[in-house]
């Protein structure tokens, strides 16, 4: 991390005496105030609930600007690496720094042919779940079980690294395709060493022993550019907690089956299977897009128009607008309509005119058209969340990586501002107020 700036120290007054906190500028310049010496030297920690203006690392994977709504990985747009890479060529930009060569590219296709398959005793573990289990649940059991059937894990040297990255790009797709055949009650398909990263994934999502399945060149462009889209959006929920994880010298599956876990929840990677749900009841009772605006504007409610807002852009996400003209293209090339696309547009119009919206800036993020294209694909509802994983697995790995060979690295461990009881006596039992009346 050559490239950060030593810049003029900010001054901090506290109790009257003045405190020089070092500022650094990094190639974007975005420029944090280096607070780690202030409990130290001034006695106080700094309060920031949620994180919102807290920079957790210096970072050389991925930059946004969610003011101008710009995205890069490794510097390169995300338009143009969506529009012109292939989603392992992505994976290995961002896990290596730079894009493969022709031959680097044909090893890592082949690392992750010769992965594609999971031990057959971890077949048994899918039929331990019911039938109704979410498939994040399963995903996250089963990423954390990879580290006992391959416990030889990250070894050292670039060649232990990309072998165990490509093991675990190529298996938890092979996992994520089981656990779909496990809700739909199918029976398991495995990889073809003939089929290339995305096609394969479709292979064994859709296949069946009464109906060969031919995967179709449109929805083959249509997953590696969803993926690329997910690929890493820098310190986000689950990438920070895949960080946290590993930072206690946890392994490499643990932390990314925590990054799993984080990024269920539909604030997070649930909003594309929250936003199906949201457009699927609109749609259910007669089309009525205002009274969703109103549920969501009304504060006594704690309804949400999911798909909707970000933490970092203030804009309209990029990766939103390649998301809403791929879920149009799609559609148009597989000659389907779907009445939800109608109503997302109406519902984007409506948003983006209305007052409460536009004040706090709140636009479509990457969720709000991405669940439409993944239904035109045939991908259930509840593996949407999935795909977001498989996706969003290179930049976790990649961070996981940067975190684990900074020299400056240490336990994440933050810090509270303690408001409980002070110190207090034990009264004897029969002394004790009702727990109800104490709290
Ligand atoms: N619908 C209605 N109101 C919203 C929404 C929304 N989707 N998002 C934010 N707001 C409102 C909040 O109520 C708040 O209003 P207030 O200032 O009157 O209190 C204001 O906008 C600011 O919102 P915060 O919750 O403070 O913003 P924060 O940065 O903490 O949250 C988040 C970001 C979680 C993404 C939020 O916008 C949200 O819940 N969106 C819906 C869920 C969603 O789509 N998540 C996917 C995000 S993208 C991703 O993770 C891949």
């Amino acid at each position: 991390m050559s490239d950060v700036k030593n810049l003029a120290p900010a001054t901090l007054t506290l109790d009257g005496k003045t405190h020089e906190l070092p500022v650094v500028e990094g190639t974007e310049r975005e420029r944090g105030v280096d607070i780690s010496g202030l409990l130290r030297d001034a006695g106080a920690v700094t309060l920031d609930p949620g994180y919102g203006n807290t920079g957790s690392c210096l970072s050389d994977i991925t930059y946004i600007d969610g003011n101008k709504g710009i995205l890069r990985y490794r510097g390169y747009p995300i338009e143009e690496l969506a529009e012109k890479c292939y989603f392992v060529e992505v994976a290995y930009l961002l896990i290596k720094g730079n894009l493969p060569d022709r031959a680097e590219l044909e090893r890592w296709r082949g690392l992750l042919t010769e992965h594609s398959m999971i031990h057959e005793d971890m077949r048994n573990f899918f039929r331990g779940f019911p039938e109704r289990a979410h498939p994040m649940a399963i995903l996250s059991a089963m990423v954390v079980s990879l580290s006992t059937f391959y416990p030889e894990l990250l070894g050292e040297g670039p060649e232990a690294v990309e072998i165990t990255a490509a093991r675990l790009i190529s298996k938890v797709r092979t996992i994520a395709a089981y656990s779909c055949k496990k809700a739909i009650g199918e029976p398991y398909v495995y990889p073809r060493h003939g089929l290339r990263y995305c096609a394969n994934f479709l292979h064994m999502m859709f296949d069946s022993p009464c109906a060969d399945y031919q995967p179709d060149p449109v929805v083959v462009k249509a997953l590696e550019k969803f993926l690329i889209l997910h690929a890493d959006h820098e310190q986000n929920c689950s990438t920070s907690t895949v960080r946290l994880v590993g930072s206690s010298e946890a392994n490499l599956y643990a932390s990314i089956s925590a990054g799993v876990c984080a990024l269920w929840g539909k604030l997070h990677g649930g909003a594309n299977q929250a936003v199906i749900e949201m457009l699927e009841q609109i749609h259910a009772t007669g089309g009525d897009v205002e009274m969703v605006v109103r549920r969501a504007k009304d504060k006594d409610d704690p309804y949400r128009l999911f798909g909707f807002g970000h933490r970092v852009y203030k804009t309209y996400d990029p990766r939103a607008r390649i998301a809403k003209q791929m879920s149009q293209d799609v559609m148009g090339r597989l000659g389907i309509h779907d009445p939800l696309l109608d109503i997302a547009l109406q519902l984007e119009k409506i948003a983006l005119e209305d007052d409460y919206f536009v004040s706090r800036n709140l636009y479509p993020n990457v969720d709000f058209y991405t669940g439409i294209t993944l239904r035109a694909m045939g991908i259930p509802t509840k593996m949407y969340p999935v795909m977001f994983a498989i996706g969003r697995l290179p930049g976790w790995i990649a961070q996981y990586l940067e975190m684990r060979n900074d020299p400056a690295r240490k336990i994440g461990r933050p810090r509270q501002i303690y408001v409980g009881p002070t110190e207090r006596h034990l009264p004897p039992i029969d002394e004790r107020e009702p727990a109800a009346a104490a709290t």
